[in-house]
């Protein structure tokens, strides 16, 4: 069976992810020092412009991957952008992923961004270990918190731990199945390793933790592979409590490389043939050099160097000579690959979010659909004979999936369209900042658009009555932009042979 586990962590901001991904990585031994993710993570923000936007807003707006190995488990992490306004692009990175670690601040529990992001891994199935963050402050009393992820998510929830006090009365966290406890030390009560085989437990904590372990279902791996029950831990990313357990909880129970959806067919991580699909697409990696990286998930084969594959989007093949895995302290050139590994292949833009690629050309993935814009804007050059390296610039960037751009079948100046505000800054920036491009952005009579499709006779009469409200999107597909939200039910009833649909798959 395979030993790769590809994850995730969803969290609202400020819950501790990026400490716990730095814990993560400690173990795996990927980093030897705490705080590296974090000071390495301010040093790429401060190489280009639009980067600042990061910094301004303390948010991070590109994604990563982190692969390291423990005790021969590879875990290859996803990093997922933390903001709201990123939904789309974090979407489509948690359908790259085969499990996701949910984590809880113990003093807020389930914050709207946590919410959000599983219910994505709802839809998907996807199954969830929660860890329950920043015991060593005062936090929510334990069954509170297990009754709120049990009842707001509507899942079973069994603690696999029990914490021992929080705040100030932490003495230290109850791991059910060895009975042993892990004990706070010296001056900065972290955990170094002092576990307690045979603790004595105070009174009202000992029936509080059995209460908790017989009042919860068990764990059961089945329920939890199928995204119905999550096991529960408690810890501290911090002070370094319950890190180990979560990690050896994903390395024993997340799901291997899943099978992954195209058409019809469920393409399995045994078949020879080398598969995957392309999740995301960034730009500027490395400043020295303008190319881009497309990040593939391998679904099936072994990927070797050099390996030709064909982008579903080109027809042809393309030599892969320089792919690159994301080990933590630095990239590397990937001699090989399994499925389940992340592969990050240089390009000029011939690869593009929700490509299949493979030896043969005959799958197509499907799944990682582009969502309507709920915020659409004319954009305005300020220099009038910048038209060409506009369009460029706004070709690239859909491309990237940073914006949808959708050009209108009457008039010149370009839409944009994306979910969420902050899109909108990072595009004026890198317009400017990349492509020399000076452009403002104008309200568009326009609230949401649709991809209309159906059979041609229709679809020109519709054309022939809306032409002003119609455009096509980067791939020629037809689009209607609508006024409102009744504009499209209007127009669906109107036109029952049409298709109005919300999200396009490639
Ligand atoms: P995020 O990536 O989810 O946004 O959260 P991050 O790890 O940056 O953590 C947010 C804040 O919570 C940080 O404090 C961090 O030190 C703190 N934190 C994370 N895990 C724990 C924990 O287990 N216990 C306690 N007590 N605090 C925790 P900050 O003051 O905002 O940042 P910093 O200046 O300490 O880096």
């Amino acid at each position: 069976m395979s030993n790769r586990r590809t994850f995730a962590i969803i969290s609202h901001p400020d819950a501790g992810k990026t400490t716990l991904t730095e814990k993560l990585l400690l173990q795996g031994g990927a980093i030897h020092l705490a705080g590296e993710v974090k000071a390495r993570g301010q040093a790429r923000r401060a190489r280009s412009d639009w980067m600042k936007i990061e910094q301004q807003r303390g948010i991070s707006v590109t994604s990563s991957v982190m692969t390291f190995e423990r005790n021969g488990v590879t875990f290859n992490l996803l990093d997922t952008p933390g903001h709201e306004d990123f939904s789309e692009d974090t979407y489509r990175t948690l359908t790259a992923v085969d499990s996701a670690i949910m984590v809880i601040d113990a003093a807020k529990g389930i914050e709207p961004q946590t919410r959000k992001l599983f219910e994505v891994c709802r839809l998907r199935s996807v199954p969830i270990i929660t860890f329950v963050n920043k015991v060593d402050r005062e936090g929510r009393p334990v069954f509170v918190l297990l009754d709120e992820i049990a009842d707001m998510l509507a899942l079973d929830v069994s603690p696999q731990m029990f914490p021992i006090g929080m705040g100030g009365q932490f003495e230290g966290i109850l791991d059910y199945a060895s009975g042993s406890v892990a004990r706070p030390e010296g001056p900065s009560k972290e955990f170094q390793g002092q576990r307690d085989a045979s603790p004595e437990l105070p009174e009202e904590f000992a029936e509080e933790a059995e209460l908790a372990q017989v009042g919860y279902p068990e764990f059961d791996l089945d329920a939890y592979r199928n995204g119905d029950l999550t096991p529960v831990y408690f810890g501290s990313a911090l002070k370094n409590f319950g890190v180990t357990e979560l990690i050896e909880a994903i390395a024993k129970y997340a799901p291997p490389p899943r099978p992954q959806p195209a058409g019809d067919e469920q393409i399995s991580p045994e078949r020879d043939e080398v598969t995957g699909f392309i999740f995301k697409v960034q730009a500027n990696m490395d400043p020295n050099h303008r190319d881009r990286i497309a990040f593939m998930r391998q679904v099936s084969g072994t990927f070797k160097r050099g390996m030709k594959l064909t982008p579903s989007g080109l027809g042809k093949p393309i030599a892969v000579h320089s792919p690159i895995l994301f080990f933590a302290q630095d990239r590397e050139i990937a001699d090989t690959a399994e499925a389940g590994d992340i592969i990050g292949i240089p390009n000029h833009g011939t690869l593009r979010v929700g490509d299949t690629l493979s030896e043969k050309n005959e799958v197509r993935f499907t799944g990682l659909p582009n969502f309507a814009p709920e915020i659409l804007r004319r954009v305005q050059l300020k220099d009038p004979t910048k038209t060409k390296q506009l369009r460029k610039a706004l070709d690239d960037l859909s491309e990237e999936g940073v914006i949808q751009v959708f050009y209108p079948e009457l008039g010149a100046q370009h839409i944009v369209g994306v979910v969420g505000q902050l899109q909108l800054e990072v595009l004026v920036s890198r317009l400017s900042a990349e492509y020399k491009v000076e452009a403002g952005l104008e309200a568009a009579p326009f609230a949401t658009a649709r991809w209309v499709t159906g059979e041609q006779k229709a679809l020109d009469e519709f054309e022939g009555f809306n032409r002003a409200n119609l455009a096509k999107d980067r791939d020629g597909d037809l689009v209607f932009m609508a006024k409102s939200p009744w504009d499209v039910n209007y127009q669906q009833e109107k036109n029952p042979d049409l298709t109005f649909s919300a999200t396009k798959e490639r």
